[in-house]
C-alpha cells in the first residue's frame, strides 16, 4: 500500500546529558514507527503524554531528522531532497500547533500572517493576495475585517481560526494537527473541529491529527494509530480500533473516555521512563494479562487492516466472558479492576457470576 505519506522504521532519540554535559543515554522518543497515511484519510495519532506524538509529527515534516528510518511524502524521500527542493516541498505539507497564541506573532496584523506563506511560495501574484486572504478568513470562518486587526484582538478560537487559515494559505494536500484544539474550552473546540472536518472534506486534504482526546478523535479520524513509549502498540481503522480495540493499552484508554461505554478500567499510574524502557512488550509492566513471553519477547505489530502488537492480543478474555474464567487470587483482582467488576469477596470462590 502506498500512502500520501509513509513513515519507514522512523526513530528519534534525544541524549540526555549530566551538569556536565556529558552523556548519559537517550530519551527513546519515537523508536521505530512504521505508517502509511492514504491520501485523503484522517489519520489520528494517539497515545499518553510523552509517548512521542509531537516528535513523530515533526519527523514526518522533517523538522527535525530522525536517527533512523525514512518519510516519503508523495513518493518522494524526503531525507533525500535538497534544503532548496525541502522548502519548495513545505507548500504541500503544513503543521498547525496546539496553541494559537503562540504560533502567531503578535507584531503581524492578521492579513501579514495569512499572507507570509503566499509570498514565500508565491501561490498568487501580489495583486491578488488581498483577495486570497479575505477568502481564506472566510473559509475559516472570520470576516474580511479581520484581515487588518492584530492576533491579540480575538479569542482562542478566532485565533486557532487565523492559524489553521494561514495552514491552507499554501494549499497544502497534508497537514499535521498537533493537538489543534487542546487548548480551547470545550465549546469552542466542538467549533473547531467541525470546521477542520469540513475543510477536510471539501479540500481533500490528508490529515494527521495527533491527540490525546479520544472523544475528539473519534469525531474526526477514520484511522487511528495508538502510541505508546516511542512506538505504535495498535493500528487501523477507526471503527475497529474503538469498536474492538485489540491490545490491552488502547482498552485501558478507551475506558477513560466518557460516554464510551468500555468495561476497562483507565490505565493507573505514569508509564515507565522513555530513557529506558521495559524489555519485551513496552507495556507488560502495566498489563494485567501479562504473561512470562511478555516481558521477554517484543510483540510484533500484526494483523493485515487492523494491527496490534500484543502476544495475547487472539486470548484476551472480552469483557463480558471474563466473569465466567477460572482466575483466582491477585490475577482475577487485577482483571476485574480492570474490567471495573467488583472485587471477589472474601468468602467466595473467587469467581463471579
Ligand atoms: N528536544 C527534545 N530534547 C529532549 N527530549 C525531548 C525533546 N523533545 C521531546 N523530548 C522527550 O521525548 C519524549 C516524547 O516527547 P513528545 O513531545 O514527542 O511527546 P508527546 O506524545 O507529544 O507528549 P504530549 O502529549 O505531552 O505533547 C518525552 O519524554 C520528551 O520529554
Ligand atoms: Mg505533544
Amino acid at each position: 500500500m502506498s500512502g500520501l505519506l509513509e513513515l519507514d522504521d522512523l526513530a528519534r532519540h534525544f541524549p540526555v546529558r549530566d551538569a556536565l554535559g556529558r552523556a548519559r543515554g537517550a530519551v527513546r522518543a519515537v523508536d521505530g514507527v512504521s505508517l502509511s497515511v492514504p491520501q485523503g484519510s484522517v489519520l489520528a495519532i494517539v497515545g499518553e503524554s510523552g509517548c512521542g506524538k509531537s516528535t513523530l509529527g515533526r519527523l514526518a515534516l522533517r523538522l527535525i531528522e530522525p536517527d533512523r528510518g525514512a518519510v516519503r511524502f508523495m513518493g518522494e524521500d524526503l531525507r533525500a531532497l535538497s534544503a532548496r527542493a525541502l522548502r519548495a516541498r513545505r507548500r504541500d505539507m503544513q503543521l498547525i500547533f496546539q496553541d494559537p497564541f503562540a504560533s502567531l506573532d503578535p507584531r503581524m496584523t492578521v492579513e501579514d500572517a495569512v499572507a507570509e506563506p503566499l509570498r514565500l511560495h508565491r501561490v498568487v501574484p501580489r495583486g491578488a493576495e488581498r483577495a486570497r486572504v479575505a477568502e481564506l478568513l472566510e473559509r475559516v470562518g472570520l470576516r474580511p475585517e479581520a484581515a487588518r486587526r492584530w492576533p491579540h484582538e480575538f479569542s482562542g478560537g478566532q485565533r486557532q481560526r487565523i492559524a489553521i487559515a494561514r495552514a491552507l494559505a499554501s494549499g497544502p494536500k497534508l497537514i499535521i494537527g498537533d493537538e489543534p484544539v487542546s487548548a480551547l474550552d470545550v465549546s469552542v473546540q466542538a467549533q473547531v473541529v467541525n470546521l477542520l472536518q469540513d475543510l477536510i472534506r471539501d479540500l481533500g486534504l490528508t490529515f494527521v491529527l495527533i491527540s490525546h482526546d479520544l472523544g475528539v478523535v473519534r469525531h474526526i479520524a477514520d484511522r487511528v494509530a495508538v502510541m505508546y513509549l516511542g512506538t505504535i502498540v495498535e493500528a487501523g481503522p477507526a471503527a475497529q480500533v474503538f469498536g474492538a480495540p485489540r491490545h490491552p493499552y488502547t482498552r485501558a484508554l478507551l475506558a477513560a473516555v466518557p460516554g464510551h461505554g468500555a468495561r476497562a478500567a483507565p490505565i493507573e499510574g505514569d508509564p515507565p521512563s522513555p530513557i529506558a524502557p521495559p524489555a519485551g512488550c513496552r507495556f507488560h509492566t502495566r498489563c494485567p494479562f501479562a504473561e512470562a513471553v511478555c516481558r521477554e519477547h517484543v510483540p510484533p505489530l500484526a494483523g493485515s487492516t487492523h494491527l496490534a502488537a500484543c502476544h495475547l492480543q487472539d486470548r484476551l478474555p472480552p469483557a463480558a466472558a471474563l466473569h465466567e474464567r477460572n482466575a483466582g487470587g491477585d490475577r482475577l483482582r487485577r482483571l476485574q479492576a480492570y474490567f471495573g467488576a467488583p472485587a471477589p469477596q472474601p468468602d467466595t470462590t473467587g469467581v463471579h457470576a
